[in-house]
């Protein structure tokens, strides 16, 4: 297929220029003033419109299998969703079952995520230490998976004890690839839920007071520390405090190498959303749980001067009849909600329109800097050569999010009556045009699995 995309304001993390840009076999070719095509080129004119890379979201959880059932959206109805969202690349996760061989789960994930309507790939998660990781932590950067989950809360399922974190991070370290950790105090936020639940608090609003900021801080000053003694490469995923911020810096300043990530629900949501009843407050059980309003400034203030590098989501929807397994008990609340839809609106909306980021950051943050960060060499700029992912943004669009609206395959909308502006009115992906004039097209081709 070949398009021209004519008069565009192409928007990227470094610049705003006015040019052209022409595709051809899914790549991007020339970009330049007045460019001409052949007569079989399909025209779309960006008048007025900003023309931005294709947005990756790096932390996503599709059918997340749970005590509670899976998460909600699968990869075929998340990564639709996506695109409606103007993402064009998502990084889900394989997580083992203890006893498992990664390779063997990373197999499985591969075919389970065949179907998957945007490119995709994966960060790996070993949930424990065994004879067999190290070699297969090298197999996996062999095969072009070069990022590894751990997470520190989460201790009786998939969490990892500190000696195992050690290992995962020399291990990785040496081999050149990066750690990302969800970084909580898993054993201090367990001995809380069950206090809590020992003396009858068993509402939602309790998963919040069972972790608070101090625990994630812990985990973070921990993560950073280990890191540095064992020289890897960090990720900290959906950094939600003020506190946790703090850490990070002084990391920076000593010039180490930690990456952080927060997510839109920690920008724009805070924990005045656990009061109420159980319909109305399950949906925000998700880890770490919904802040103060200091920590969502905090957040803001580190997304403009690049404390944080990127905004991921962590989609992982339930419904309502999952989340009603912790009725009686929140701690069988499955963790988690969704969102990959929403975030380039989002953050444009309550970022660029409000003068907290500007246009090029919002690009920084929601593609270049992932694509920089996990390897995905070809994506996350505008630039001859490079895979043609582009989203034309049509700025005066109007939306107020809803349950009733929404693309997620979920009956729970944590962002609920939010208004927005902004549509990735046209989605381009690997040269395809996916989405036109904001509606999907229902003949959308799979993505592609990237090795990285
Ligand atoms: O509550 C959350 N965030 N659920 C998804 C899994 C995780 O911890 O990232
Ligand atoms: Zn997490
Ligand atoms: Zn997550």
């Amino acid at each position: 297929m070949k398009i021209l995309i004519k008069n565009s304001s192409i928007v990227t993390s470094e610049q705003s220029e006015i040019a052209d840009v022409y595709i051809e076999n899914g790549k991007i070719v020339k970009i330049g003033r007045e460019l001409s095509c052949s007569s079989d080129t399909k025209i779309i004119d960006a008048r007025n419109k900003f023309v931005i890379p294709g947005a990756i979201d790096p932390h996503v959880h599709m059918q997340l299998p749970t005590p509670a059932g899976p998460s909600s959206d699968n990869f075929v109805s998340g990564s639709r969703a996506a695109l409606f969202g103007g993402i064009t690349t998502i990084i889900d996760f394989v997580t083992t079952i203890r006893g498992q061989s990664i390779t063997e789960a990373l197999n499985e994930r591969i075919s389970e995520a065949d179907q998957c309507l945007t490119n995709y790939s994966f960060h790996i998660s070993p949930v424990e230490w065994r004879k067999s990781t190290e070699a297969e932590i090298k197999e996996c950067l062999k095969r072009g998976f070069n990022s590894f989950k751990v997470y520190l809360a989460y201790k009786n399922s998939v969490g990892l004890n500190d000696d195992e974190f050690e290992h995962v991070l020399k291990v990785v370290g040496k081999l050149g690839g990066l750690v990302t950790i969800h970084c909580e105090d898993g054993d201090k936020v367990d001995e809380l839920r069950n206090i809590f639940a020992n003396e009858g608090h068993i509402t939602p609003e309790y998963h919040a007071k069972s972790r608070p900021t101090e625990f994630e801080a812990l985990a973070v000053k921990k993560s950073i520390d280990l890191a540095a003694k064992n020289n890897c490469p960090i990720y900290i995923v959906h950094v939600s405090s003020a506190l946790s911020l703090q850490h990070i810096k002084k990391a920076h300043q000593k010039g180490q190498k930690v990456y952080a990530e927060t997510c839109p629900h920690y920008l724009l949501l805070d924990d005045t959303k656990y009061i109420g009843d159980f319909v109305n407050t399950a949906a925000f059980v998700l880890s770490p749980p919904l802040r103060k309003k200091e920590d969502q400034e905090a957040l803001w203030k580190a997304i403009s001067d690049g404390t944080l590098k990127t905004v991921g989501t962590d989609h992982c929807p339930f419904n309502l009849e999952q989340k009603a397994a912790g009725t009686n008990d929140f701690r069988k609340i499955p963790n988690g909600a969704g969102g990959v839809e929403h975030r380039l609106a989002l953050l444009y909306t309550y970022g660029v329109l409000e003068n907290k980021i500007s246009l090029n950051q919002w690009v920084d943050l929601c593609s270049t800097q992932a694509a920089k960060i996990f390897g995905l060499s070809n994506k996350g700029r505008i630039a001859v050569g490079l895979d043609a992912d582009i989203v034309i943004w049509n700025p005066d669009f109007e939306n107020t999010i809803s349950v009733k609206n929404h693309h997620q395959n979920c009956n729970l909308e944590i962002f609920e009556g939010l208004k927005t502006k902004g549509q990735a009115e046209t989605v381009i992906r690997n040269g395809e045009i996916v989405v036109e004039d904001g509606k999907i097209n229902n003949d959308v081709s799979n993505g592609d699995l990237i090795y990285r």
